[in-house]
């Protein structure tokens, strides 16, 4: 059995201009272990996906439709305690700009020891001696754990954010966003850190990330999504030498080699569409090269058009 299942997930927000279908019908499927990139522009309902398997959307969110199916449990329905117990015990996330977000008054060690003494049943000593280990996991010195977060650089505060991500040794860790505020080679440094733990610790990792050469190396496979859908799903590699989607190879011509200038995914002319109200037919259609009448009125579906390959475009013919 897969770790995680997610099938047809629909994520609205209630807003003043009417329902914003943030999600809107994402499948995929992560094994044990494994690691997943999730990418695409800004807007197009990575977090929001990623806050979905959690349960902690804001007040003006919820699960429309669909599975979200976690160690044999619909996470879509679990509520109260079952749920309680399952995030951070058995998934942990990175927040969008966490590292950001420590308190600035507590130490940082404390700071990690609070998910191990509020889900798990040990004492401070205990949980004491777990922080220091997970600071040398994360490849902090131990005998930084009285510090405060000032006195840590930008880096080794997302690695304290990793570290509380795996206090209670979870089996699933969504990271979003986690280089995206570091430099280029603190950013490796971190990418490397959490290949390394995710191998070591068997784990299964959601990245995600605006930045394809993030997850090109991370990741076992990869989703990319727009508008609110997976427009192609298939293996990192192969998306990455044979993308099929319009959308997802122009991601791919916008990525920065590394001797060139750094472009922006943003470099696809024009904008998303809104997804309050979104356009009949294919979301991309309005951006994309290779328009024809059929994708102005039908929505592609996702199909696999090569093995294992997946992709929703008009223009791919099916496997
Ligand atoms: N609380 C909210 N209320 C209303 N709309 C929201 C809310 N949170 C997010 N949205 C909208 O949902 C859509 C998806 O947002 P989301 O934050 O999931 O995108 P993202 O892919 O993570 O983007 P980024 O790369 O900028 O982090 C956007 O249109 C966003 O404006
Ligand atoms: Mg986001």
């Amino acid at each position: 059995m897969a770790l995680l299942e997610v099938e047809g997930l629909r994520t609205y927000f209630k807003t003043q201009e009417g329902t914003l279908k943030a999600v809107d019908g994402v499948d995929f499927i992560l094994e044990k272990g494994h690691a997943m990139g999730l990418a695409g522009e800004s807007g197009c309902g990575k977090t929001t996906a990623a806050l979905s398997i959690m349960k902690l959307l804001p007040a003006n969110g919820y699960i429309a439709g669909g599975k979200i199916n976690f160690m044999g449990q619909d996470m879509a329905r679990v509520t109260g305690e079952k749920l309680r117990a399952i995030r951070w015990r058995d998934i942990s996330i990175v927040f969008q700009g966490a590292m950001n977000a420590l308190n600035p008054v507590k130490r940082v060690g404390e700071q990690i020891a609070e998910p191990i003494l509020l889900h798990e049943d040990v004492d401070k000593e205990v949980a004491n001696k777990r922080v220091k280990e997970l600071f040398e996991l994360v490849g902090l010195n131990p005998t930084r754990v009285r510090e405060y977060p000032h006195e840590f650089s930008g880096g080794m505060r997302q690695r304290v954010m990793i570290a509380m991500a795996l206090a209670c040794k979870p089996r699933l860790v969504i990271a979003d966003e986690p280089t995206t505020a570091l430099d280029v080679m603190i950013q490796a440094q971190i990418l490397d850190l959490m290949k390394t733990l995710q191998r070591e610790l068997e784990l299964a990792m959601i990245i995600i990330s605006h930045d394809l050469s993030v997850l090109a190396e991370t990741c076992d496979t990869l989703c990319i999504m727009y508008a609110g859908k997976i427009v192609e799903r298939a293996d990192s590699v192969e998306v990455f030498r044979n993308p099929q989607h319009p959308y997802t190879q122009g991601l791919i011509a916008a990525f920065p080699n590394v001797k060139g200038e750094r472009v922006m995914p943003g470099a696809i002319a024009g904008n998303p569409p809104n997804l309050i109200e979104p356009q009949p037919g294919c979301r991309f259609a309005k951006r994309c090269s290779f328009t024809k009448d059929i994708c102005l009125n039908q929505e592609p579906p996702l199909v696999e058009v090569l093995p294992n390959h997946y992709a929703a475009c008009h223009l791919v013919e099916p496997r």
